[in-house]
């Protein structure tokens, strides 16, 4: 069972808040096996006394996956992968049997995709940005709601005086319009190179689009990269159904362990196409300082610059194994019973006078959604509080979420409803200014909000906190107290 050490919101039962839940979403006893986990391999979080939420930008390992890895490194020798004597060839196994999991994972053929292994997904995108063909004649269309590392690829474009087009979602749920974007499918010349991203799951609102937009675009023309950094955590991704191009991601966010590992999954005909700006130590077949020519090397490794991180390879096969035997579709589940209720639960606070206390930016409801959600709270006169007053309540109470604007600045600007000729002023000067100058130009209280993601073993206790420290700010208009600088947003 799970258990609530704190004190619920006035005048209501923590037993029967529960109780409630439970009546109301059978589906999370269902997932005990969860709760089961936790306790053994996650007990970490309640010796310490955290309730983390921010899974979105990281995800938690269990115990065996680091028990496992480190097994495999203290009972074997692995030597660089570059060669063939005995601890180069063990490595260079190991390497390839993750690589053949992450297909496996993904349920990708092998014939169609290849395993690119990067430090994250960042690094899988700027691979794509710095190859992909772009032209005069080329486009580049983006959703709002890309992560600043997809936002960085119009850069490769702009210097490659390629068309570069974004496409704005809609207040308040924060969706596109398909038949919008459909029309600008239509506009690709198909003899040309055309890139178009998007988000499988938005890592600001939590928005999971269509991924039919696929086809859809393949079909008119264009390469697709489906950014599935934030998706693949709780939602199945299955690339025998859809054949994105290009797949980013990081396996942090996935299983906790190990950081500074991702891959781009990448269909072996969209590679063809790519050229990358150099050649490095691992990416050529052969090169010639005389002969000053190259060839790279074929699929993956001409992708994969230098010496690939072969110790921690291996423990992306133990963390996605652990991730099967517990099961996507039960995580999925228990993350979207937990996101159901908090969505209610926050919408339905009120100060006494009647004005909402939250406001969720984004759908408000789980239809096509993931567990992230954005928001802010509001004073009595509905007024935001600065996000970093709630970040410092949240902290004195050993909650993890995260606040400012998630490396997400069109889906912000949307959400906020931040003009455009303000926005270019933050630009204009050619000097950068600190955060509350920033804000001042604005004319904003705050630019940025609170986002709470849901994970592999959140449970009841943890969303149930998360309110519990929101109530707190029921009918107050809060002190102004020393606020931190912000570093970035
Ligand atoms: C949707 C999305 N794309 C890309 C990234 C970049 O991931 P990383 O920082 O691991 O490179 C993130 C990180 O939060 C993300 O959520």
């Amino acid at each position: 069972m799970t258990t609530i050490q704190e004190t619920p919101p006035a005048g209501v039962s923590m037993e029967s808040v529960l109780a409630d839940f439970t009546r109301k979403y059978p589906c999370y006893q269902a997932s005990y096996a969860l709760d089961q986990l936790r306790t053994r391999e996650y007990a970490r979080l309640d010796r310490r006394g955290h309730a983390y939420l921010d899974y979105t930008g990281g995800g938690l390992y269990a115990e065996r996956q680091v028990l496992e890895h480190q097994g495999l490194l203290l009972n074997n020798v692995y030597g660089n992968p570059h060669s063939i004597n005995p601890t180069s060839s063990l490595a260079t196994e190991m390497v390839e049997k993750s690589r053949r999991y992450v297909l496996e994972f993904f349920n990708a053929s092998p014939e169609e995709y290849a395993v690119i292994f990067t430090a994250n997904a960042s690094g899988a995108l700027k691979l794509v940005g710095e190859s992909y063909p772009f032209n005069p004649g080329s486009q580049l269309l983006l959703t709002f709601d890309n992560h600043n590392s997809v936002n960085g690829i119009r850069e490769f474009a702009r210097a490659r005086s390629a068309r570069l087009t974004y496409l704005a979602m809609s207040a308040p749920d924060l969706r596109m319009d398909e038949n919008l974007l459909l029309s600008y499918l239509e506009s690709a010349d198909p003899h040309q190179n055309n890139l178009f991203a998007f988000p499988a799951q938005s890592n600001f609102s939590g928005v999971q689009h269509s991924l039919e937009w696929i086809t859809a675009a393949q079909q008119r023309g264009w390469d697709v990269i489906a950014d599935c950094a934030a998706f693949v955590a709780t939602n199945r991704l299955d690339l025998s159904r859809w054949h994105p191009d290009f797949v980013p991601l990081s396996f942090y966010k996935m299983f906790g362990y190990p950081t500074g590992l991702g891959c781009l999954l990448a269909r072996k005909t969209a590679l063809e196409k790519l050229h990358r700006p150099w050649f490095s130590g691992g990416s050529v077949f052969a090169a010639s300082v005389r002969g000053d020519a190259y060839y790279l090397a074929d699929n993956e490794a001409g992708y994969e610059d230098g010496t690939v991180n072969y110790l921690d390879i291996p423990a992306v096969e133990i963390g996605l194994q652990h991730l099967n035997a517990t099961g996507i579709d039960l995580i999925h589940e228990r993350v979207m019973c937990l996101t159901g209720w908090l969505l209610e639960t926050l919408q339905s606070l009120r100060h006494k006078n009647g004005t909402p206390l939250v406001k969720i930016y984004g759908p408000q409801d789980t239809h096509m959604r993931g567990g992230t959600i954005p928001l802010n709270i509001l004073d009595p006169d509905g007024k935001v509080i600065d996000e970093r007053i709630i970040e410092q309540a949240a902290m004195e109470r050993l909650i993890s979420i995260r606040t400012g604007c998630f490396c997400n600045p069109g889906a912000g600007e949307i959400a906020f409803n931040l003009p455009k000729a303000a926005l270019g002023g933050m630009f204009a000067g050619g000097e950068r200014l600190g955060y509350d100058e920033y804000l001042a130009l604005l004319g904003l209280p705050s630019s940025g909000a609170l986002r709470v993601s849901l994970g592999l073993v959140t449970n009841f206790a943890d969303v149930y906190r998360f309110v519990e420290m929101t109530c707190t700010f029921l009918d107050r208009f809060p002190e102004s107290i020393p606020l931190k600088p912000r570093t970035h947003c």
